[in-house]
């Protein structure tokens, strides 16, 4: 067998062999796991502050029994974990702080392959994006989505039911003492949000791409099976590290095209776009975002919510992802998985338990669900929009506009009962790009203003250089590239300009001409930068814009090398 990575730490009988392997000892090692064996590091986001993980300690056990049982030696290590619905002030701020602690932990230890356990929002891609750039032998297990959420009997699902109830809330159709009702039925057990949000898009994801054992996405967090796929993944980290299957003979430029089309498939979360893009990133993969576009006709066949009504325990129980890449058989092109085998052989046999949930590729739940790309005058490096959360007839409108010219000034007017808006005017929110939060928060989908919501209104055109969460809908166009705070079009809006949003065609322009823009701009100036110091410095003077991921400048690529200090 070939010399492992890991015996440049364990195996020299010499002073720094002695020192690795003593303090190794320490926790109650025996010499003999130091045989030169494959030692498999289990990268563990799990923290109480990052609930949505809180079932990750159960499964490192489970993944250290398979490990030990194929005849590796299993290592757990912690790096930051990134609690969506609790850090500050957004997660994805620290997206690349994780794939920095991940690739350095990755890097920096002896290590033969890695198992990458993550769960909520940013944890999967982090993961991801910080493995890539070592390129060991790596496998996914993810956390798993909650329960199915309750309030009245009635299925309710994370993220999705929140902004629908604090909109009736603030419409005055629902009492505080039943939104805290609401409150308590929505997170029944530890797992990520149960819609079709990002971390379940992501989960769903990692499965197309063939970075995990089938059924990884939507087994329930406290399932049991759940369990069993940790351990199975344990033993099978093992054989890839015998097989060198390493991350970038799984994952090639076809994966990722096949991740495009079955974002488009499950109603997948817009960050995706984002994530992916800095994925292929790491690995050199050239995707860009006009590559989205080969999901744009892809039909919808997974009845979850924010696009449908089910959920991801619903989801499960019809078959999940394997009966989705099956479907999709005819859009999907050849691609490795941690098996070794292709994605096709890897979903062989899937059988669907409920049609109602997922949808036949002939009679899809809705034609042409993927992600549109726009392009115009207001986003001349791109901007996306979800037509399958939007409202249709909205996707094509022509409004007057009204500025926020940044977060706060949203919060302090949009309950304004003077606002001058109506349902035909476009709400237009500046600062909230990758520079200008920073960290880009999911604040696209604004509220709707109070004096509207009242009226019943409950969609608008909203357009912004923020991303959205998963688990929201409405006609709302994100990632407006360049950003404000990078002085794109987004920046020279002002309050009455007519836009115009045509999605079908991917058009999103700004109806004003060339001279007045041109003044506008050379008044214009970028806000004074938030941060002096630290990480989120560092973050604003490197990270690029939301096209490329929004990834730093210099972590892009990898590097694979033995470590040295040349290579650190
Ligand atoms: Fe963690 Fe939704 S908040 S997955």
């Amino acid at each position: 067998m070939k010399k492992l990575r890991s015996q440049d730490w364990y195996g020299k009988r010499d002073k720094d062999g002695f020192v690795h392997r003593s303090w190794m000892k320490s926790q109650g090692f025996p010499d003999h796991v130091f045989d030169g064996r494959p030692i498999i590091g289990i990268c563990n986001t799990w923290s109480e502050l990052t609930p949505c993980n809180g079932g990750l300690r159960i499964l490192a056990q489970a993944v250290k029994r398979g490990v030990w049982e194929a005849g590796g030696f299993p290592v757990e290590f912690p790096v930051i974990s990134l609690g969506e619905t609790q850090i500050k002030p957004t997660a994805m701020l620290y997206r690349n702080l994780l794939s920095m602690d991940v690739e350095e932990c990755i890097r920096g230890y002896g290590m033969d392959g890695v198992v990458l356990l993550g769960g909520c929002d940013k944890t999967t891609p982090g993961q991801l994006m910080g493995a890539a750039s070592v390129d060991l032998p790596t496998v996914v297990v993810s956390a798993g989505p909650m329960l199915n959420g309750k309030y009245r009997g009635q299925n309710i699902g994370s993220g999705t039911h929140v902004w629908k109830f604090s909109e009736d809330v603030r419409a005055g159709q629902m009492s505080m003492e039943d939104f805290l009702s609401a409150e308590a039925g929505n997170s029944r057990s530890a797992g990520v949000c149960m819609t079709m949000g990002t971390a379940s898009t992501m989960a769903s994801l990692v499965e197309a791409l063939g970075l995990s054992l089938p059924t990884n996405a939507a087994l329930p967090a406290v399932d049991a099976r759940r369990t069993t796929l940790a351990h199975l993944t344990g033993k099978q980290i093992v054989w890839m590290v015998h097989n060198e299957l390493c991350l970038s003979k799984v994952l090639t430029r076809n994966s990722f095209e096949n991740a495009i089309v079955t974002n488009a498939a499950i109603g997948g979360s817009t960050n995706a776009v984002i994530h992916l893009l800095a994925i292929a990133g790491r690995l050199g993969i050239q995707l860009s975002l006009e590559d989205f576009e080969l999901g744009s006709e892809i039909p919808l066949l997974v009845n979850c919510m924010p696009s449908g009504k089910y959920l991801m325990e619903d989801f499960c129980y019809a078959g999940g992802m394997p009966v989705v890449l099956n479907e999709l058989r005819a859009h999907l092109k050849a691609a490795n998985t941690i098996l070794g085998q292709d994605l096709m052989n890897y979903t062989k046999g899937a059988e669907c338990f409920n049609r109602e949930v997922i949808y036949a590729l002939n009679e899809p739940l809705k034609e042409s669900a993927g992600i549109k790309v726009l392009k115009g005058s207001l986003a001349p490096d791109g901007a996306i929009i979800k037509p399958s959360a939007a409202t249709p007839k909205l996707l094509t409108h022509e409004g007057s506009a009204y500025v926020f010219e940044n977060i706060e000034c949203l919060k302090n007017r949009i309950d304004d009962p003077n606002l001058p808006v109506d349902e035909n005017t476009v709400l237009v929110l500046k600062g909230c790009g990758p520079k200008g939060y920073p960290g880009m928060p999911e604040v696209g989908n604004m509220p709707i203003p109070k004096t509207l919501a009242q009226k019943g209104v409950r969609d608008m055109v909203r357009i912004s250089d923020a991303r959205m969460s998963g688990t929201a809908f409405g006609t709302v166009v994100l990632h407006v590239t360049p950003e404000s705070q990078a002085g794109g079009p987004l920046s020279l809006v002002q309050t009455g300009d007519i836009i115009r949003l045509d999605a079908q065609n991917g058009v999103l322009d700004l109806m004003v001409n060339e001279e007045t823009l041109t003044q506008r701009r050379a008044n214009w100036k970028p806000e004074e930068p938030r941060y002096s110091r630290g990480y989120a410095k560092m973050y604003v003077d490197h990270v690029m814009q939301a096209n490329l991921g929004a990834d730093m400048d210099f972590l892009l690529g990898s590097d694979t090398r033995p470590v040295t200090r040349e290579s650190h």
